[in-house]
Order: structure tokens, then C-alpha cells, then sequence
């Protein structure tokens, strides 16, 4: 597989959805709820997956499309290649905001990540990575990760899981709050990812995530030296949803020995 050629497709197209997005701010955008109310999508996100699935289909029929907007194959094993892909990561805040979402992108083999993209939008601000070749933010490569005691460290983290929830024990969460520097939470999970390759914040963690989420991010994070675990410590599962954790590495071990319990 040339996955240099793969790489530079794949980074023509990311641009490609990305002005498509830019530009749909001149037109009317739809918005509709999922399973849950605040669960959104608009004309847009569809429009941007099928974008996608079209050309990809096109040029690698033999390749598959895990998208979330379900457009794309029904994947129930990690078997060949799968593009891994949320049109918008963040459509509350693209909504809202029109800032603070991206586009997330992660090519996988046997369930291998081989190529991860993160594109924030609105910024122009462009995050990849190829597997064992290091990470770039635009064209500056990402220094390696060191550890940071969780003391002197930025942590994304939502609200809900401070207060009490059905997941997880809020009180030692809350412990975690008071005991780092500081938290953020931006609203969009790829986005928390690029941060913390790029040593922005040293940690996220959420509840619930799902493969396009994540994808490629992990990818990214990897090649920092971030480690990427569900909140049990194991590989996060790339087939439905599962929580999440990506941090500098000792504060990995620190947050999820101290201040994780899941119920
Ligand atoms: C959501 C964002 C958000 C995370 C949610 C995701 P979407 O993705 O990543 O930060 O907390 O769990 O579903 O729906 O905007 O693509
Ligand atoms: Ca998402
Ligand atoms: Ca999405």
C-alpha cells in the first residue's frame, strides 16, 4: 500500500470538505435532534459524509467507510482498510458557535492506525500523522510528550461527570478537579485530542465516545507519545462506543489509579 499517496489524498480532501463547510455558512442550515435532544445534526453534516463516501468509493472501492452519520458501510469487524470519519466533531458548537468543531479523520488496517487527521475548520488549523513517522500541526512537527504530575496540569474534562451521573463516581472526579491546575472542556472530542498532542491541555477523558470520535486522534496521540486507553486501562473499543482517556503518560497511570471509578 503507498500510503504517501493515500496521505496526500486524504489531505485534499479534508481541505476540500473543509472550504465546502466554510461556505455553507452563506446558506441556511438545517438542524435536526438524533436519539437525543441534545444529540444534533444538521444538512451540513451529511452533506460533508456523503462528500466523502463519493470520492472514496470511487477511487478505493475496495476500502470502507465507518461514518457516523451512516452513509457509509456497516462495519462489524476491523477486518481490510476502514476510513474512520466524523464529518463534524462538534456540531453542537458548529451550531452555536460556528467555531470549535473539526473534521476527523483515521485510517486504519486490521484495526491498525495507520494515518490520523484532525481539521479545525475555522482556524485553518490542520493535525495529522502518519503511524511510526511522527505528528505535525500544520507543518511543524510535534514534540514528544513528557509527563506533567497532575498538580501542574490542564485537564478536558466535561461537567457532567462532576456532577453525580449514572456513570461514573462524581466525587473523585471532582477530587481531580480540585487537586489539578486547571480544567477545559471545548465540545469536541477530536479537538480535545489535538490539544493534547499538541501539549495544549495534558489530559482528556470522557464517558462516552465512539470510534469516529476518536480515530483520528488515536492516531495523532500515538505518535506523541500520549496514551490512548478506555477508562479501564484497556484499548478503546473501535467497533461502538466506549470512555476514553488520552494523556501525557505518567498522569495517565496518575488519573486513572486515583480518580477513576466507573460504576
Ligand atoms: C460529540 C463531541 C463531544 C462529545 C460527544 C460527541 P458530535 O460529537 O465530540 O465533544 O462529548 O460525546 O458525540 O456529535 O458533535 O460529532
Ligand atoms: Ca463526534
Ligand atoms: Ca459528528
Amino acid at each position: 500500500m503507498n500510503w504517501g499517496a493515500i496521505d496526500r489524498y486524504a489531505k485534499s480532501l479534508i481541505k476540500e470538505a473543509g472550504h465546502k463547510i466554510r461556505i455553507s455558512f452563506f446558506s441556511k442550515i438545517d438542524v435536526d435532534s438524533k436519539a437525543e435532544a441534545n444529540d444534533l445534526v444538521t444538512n451540513i453534516d451529511r452533506d460533508i459524509e456523503r462528500f466523502f463516501i463519493s470520492r472514496i468509493k470511487g477511487d478505493f472501492p475496495d476500502h470502507r467507510i465507518f461514518g457516523e452519520e451512516g452513509f457509509g458501510d456497516e462495519i462489524e469487524s476491523l477486518e481490510g482498510i476502514i476510513w474512520m470519519l466524523d464529518p463534524i466533531d462538534g456540531t453542537m458548537n458548529f451550531i452555536h458557535q460556528k467555531r470549535n468543531f473539526a473534521i476527523s479523520l483515521g485510517i486504519y488496517v486490521n484495526g491498525i492506525g495507520m494515518l490520523g487527521y484532525i481539521y479545525d475548520v475555522i482556524n485553518d488549523d490542520f493535525y495529522h500523522a502518519v503511524k511510526d513517522e511522527g505528528a505535525y500541526f500544520n507543518d511543524e512537527r510535534l514534540p514528544m510528550l513528557e509527563n506533567t504530575p497532575l498538580s501542574e496540569a490542564i485537564i478536558g474534562v466535561n461537567a457532567s461527570w462532576v456532577a453525580p451521573n449514572r456513570r461514573i463516581e462524581n466525587a473523585p472526579i471532582a477530587e481531580m478537579v480540585r487537586n489539578c491546575r486547571g480544567t477545559r472542556s471545548y465540545g469536541s472530542a477530536a479537538i480535545e485530542l489535538a490539544y493534547v498532542s499538541s501539549g495544549r491541555i495534558d489530559a482528556y477523558l470522557s464517558l462516552r465516545l465512539s470510534p469516529w470520535d476518536i480515530a483520528g486522534g488515536m492516531v495523532i496521540a500515538q505518535e506523541v507519545g500520549a496514551v490512548t486507553t478506555n477508562l479501564k486501562g484497556e484499548q478503546p473499543h473501535l467497533l461502538g462506543q466506549d470512555t476514553f482517556i488520552v494523556a501525557r503518560p505518567g498522569l495517565h497511570d496518575e488519573i486513572l489509579r486515583n480518580y477513576i471509578k466507573l460504576k
